[in-house]
């Protein structure tokens, strides 16, 4: 008996039939959802339309504006193979410059010579020190280059490119598309619902990266966007104080959505003035923390709000973490997870402490969502391919997902 097998993922043909699947789910409604078919996790030529439809002309978020914070401030970082430089000019401006020089393309601020943040008031390439300026209307144009007399040479129009990037809610979004309309439209319902948590001021305090995930970006973001899996996957972490089935999915469309759960009564027993300690508390010195859901109206607990393609924030009372996930390839990506805390909290009493405890369950939460997110990608890329998978309700933000990725790339 032979198993049936389907086109392989990168023969001619397979991107279509991927595209013609992805049209057909996302047609759906949720009561009938099914999951996308796994050649849209694992083919090559669907993630080259990915990058192209997706990546190279959304607003990614890419980094808090704080870790940037003066005059001179810069951060490296690659997206999507594209080696760019954050920097702020001296009006407080942010830019966003490629990291090729024009000289001979040389990475202007090499990892292996440079450190990833830091301050500086002009670019210099350590190749032929060709430098670039940092200052308002002029950045990116060249300084200076050396012994560029003798030949013929404009100066004057050699400048590093530029992207458009904006700050949103003390986020950095970034564009790789230079025509890219304004981001603020399509966030503004979003906007609404994390007015009032005041996150523009909040302080990053921790930020791990984990890179070359072996799974394709869209595993991490779906297992990111859903609470379903805290039964399983935290069942002994995030389901005791965040049960997964109380989850408040809302009924959002286009490119973000927004849930809530609240702690269970044990974890807000707990946090009680004479409560023991427990992970996860709802808040630091024992006492109820302030509602933070949609508002001001939920009980405390944890408000997840997300942006697609690559984007996750997680707010609970005390603190927020947000995870950006960037591919890296069809089936790798990187995750960078970051802690904010509100600009008051460093100062409090025991602030330290908490920082650790913190610190370990972030590490201990995402390498629990490691195990689903590689045994997830090892499933999708078995032979037989596996199909016709189905969503729950608490999968809905999954499912507006593939609405979503319809949307960019059919
Ligand atoms: S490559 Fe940068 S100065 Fe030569
Ligand atoms: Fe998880």
């Amino acid at each position: 008996m032979t198993a049936h097998r389907k086109t392989p993922a990168s023969e001619p043909g397979a991107l279509s039939a991927t595209l013609a699947e992805l049209r057909r789910v996302a047609a759906l409604p949720l009561e009938r959802g099914e999951t996308l078919p796994p050649a849209a996790y694992t083919s090559p030529e669907m993630y080259t339309r990915e990058t192209e439809r997706i990546f190279g002309r959304e607003w990614l978020c890419v980094a808090r504006a704080e870790e940037i914070p003066e005059p001179g401030s810069y951060l490296r970082l690659d997206v999507l193979g594209v080696p760019l430089v954050i920097t702020r000019d001296e009006e407080g401006e942010l830019h966003a410059l490629s990291r090729v020089c024009r000289h001979r393309f040389m990475d202007v601020l090499p990892p292996e010579t440079t450190p990833e943040q830091g301050s500086l008031k002009r670019l210099t390439c350590p190749y032929h020190t060709w430098t670039y300026r940092l200052n308002g209307q002029h950045v990116g144009r060249l300084a200076g280059a050396p012994l560029m007399r003798d030949v013929e040479f404009d100066n004057a129009s050699c400048r590093l490119p530029a992207h458009p990037v904006e700050v949103w809610n003390g986020f950095v979004l970034l564009n790789l598309d230079p025509d890219a309309e304004p981001p603020a439209p399509e966030l503004e319902g979003l906007d609404r619902v994390l007015r009032g948590h005041g996150l523009e001021d909040w302080v990053s305090v921790e930020t791990k990266n984990w890179r070359d995930i072996p799974a394709n970006w869209k595993v991490a973001v779906e297992n990111g966007s859903e609470n379903y899996h805290h039964m399983g996957t935290h069942a002994a972490t995030l389901e005791p104080v965040l049960p997964g089935r109380d989850t408040r999915v809302d009924e959002c469309d286009g490119r973000w959505f927004t849930m809530f759960t609240p702690y269970s009564a044990e974890a807000v027993a707990a946090a009680a003035p004479d409560g023991e300690p427990s992970r996860g508390r709802p808040d630091r010195d024992g006492e109820t923390g302030p509602a933070n859901g949609r508002d001001g109206q939920d009980p405390p607990g944890m408000l997840i709000a997300g942006i697609f393609p690559q984007f996750v924030l997680a707010v609970v009372p005390d603190s927020a973490v947000w995870i950006r996930w960037m591919p890296t390839g069809p089936t790798t990506h990187d995750t960078r997870i970051t802690v904010m805390v509100p600009p008051d909290a460093p100062r409090t009493p025991d602030f330290d402490n908490y920082l650790v405890r913190l610190r370990e369950q972030i590490t201990l939460i995402q390498e629990e969502d490691l195990v689903a997110i590689r045994g997830v990608q090892r499933g999708l890329a078995s032979d037989p391919p596996p199909s016709g998978g189905r969503f729950s309700h608490l999968e809905r933000p999954l499912w507006q997902f593939q609405r979503y990725l319809a949307e960019r790339l059919l």
